[in-house]
């Protein structure tokens, strides 16, 4: 079983990458930023909620997070493990994680943080901001706040996973077939 943290900065490839590695590791996807634009787009109070923190480029409570990873944790039952995609971002989430892992007998494999540039990030979220219909696609204000957020405020996850011994960083810049042979190169290697 692999439970794996993708980590990055907005727009450093975290979804593109789940997408490949899902389908050859045979991984449940848990993405929390996809959870709340799914619940933002059926308009549930949760979706609600997230809505304004979501379209200023803030993070949502950590309890709101938690709870809601928590329960699609507990849904997954029969799975060969997971990726994590934008969670955790706080070290309050990855305590939590670790602990909700525990509970069910299982745990971090290893965190695998997508190294870019700040000035790729922002072409790229602008590129892909013409076609996402992300509200925080849309303008320089709201990526730079996304980007600053991240480093203010999730860059210590990867000190917490570095602790453990758990932590490999690969350059997310380059080809995306490029870019997943390496990362799969380290899950090979857990
Ligand atoms: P979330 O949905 O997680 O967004 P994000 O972290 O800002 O990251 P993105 O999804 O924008 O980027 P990505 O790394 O997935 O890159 P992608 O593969 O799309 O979070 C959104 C919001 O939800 C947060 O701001 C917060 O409000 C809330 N939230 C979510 N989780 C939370 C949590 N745990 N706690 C609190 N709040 C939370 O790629 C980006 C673009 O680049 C694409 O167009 C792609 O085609 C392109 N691309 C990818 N790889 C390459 C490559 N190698 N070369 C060229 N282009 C590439
Ligand atoms: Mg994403």
């Amino acid at each position: 079983m692999y439970n794996i943290v993708l980590f990055g900065p907005p727009g450093a490839g975290k979804g593109t990458q789940s997408e490949k590695l899902i389908e050859k590791y045979d991984l449940t996807h848990l993405s929390t930023g996809d959870l709340f634009r799914k619940h933002l787009g059926e308009g549930t109070a949760l979706g609600e909620l997230a809505k304004k923190y979501m379209n200023e480029g803030r993070l949502v409570p950590d309890e709101v997070v938690i709870s809601m990873v928590e329960e699609k944790i507990a849904e997954s039952k029969n799975t060969k493990g997971f990726i994590f995609d934008g969670f955790p971002r706080t070290t309050a989430q990855a305590q939590a994680l670790d602990s909700m892992l525990e509970r069910h007998d299982m745990s971090i494999s290893g965190m695998i943080a997508l190294d870019v540039p700040e000035s790729v990030l922002k072409e790229r979220i602008k590129e892909r901001g013409k076609t996402s219909g992300r509200v925080d696609d849309q303008d320089e204000e709201k990526i730079n706040t996304r980007i600053s957020v991240y480093f203010q405020e999730t860059l210590p996850v990867a000190a917490y996973y570095e602790k453990q011994g758990k932590f490999t960083k690969i350059n997310g810049v380059g080809t995306i077939q490029g870019i997943f042979n390496d990362i799969a190169h380290v899950i090979d290697s857990y």
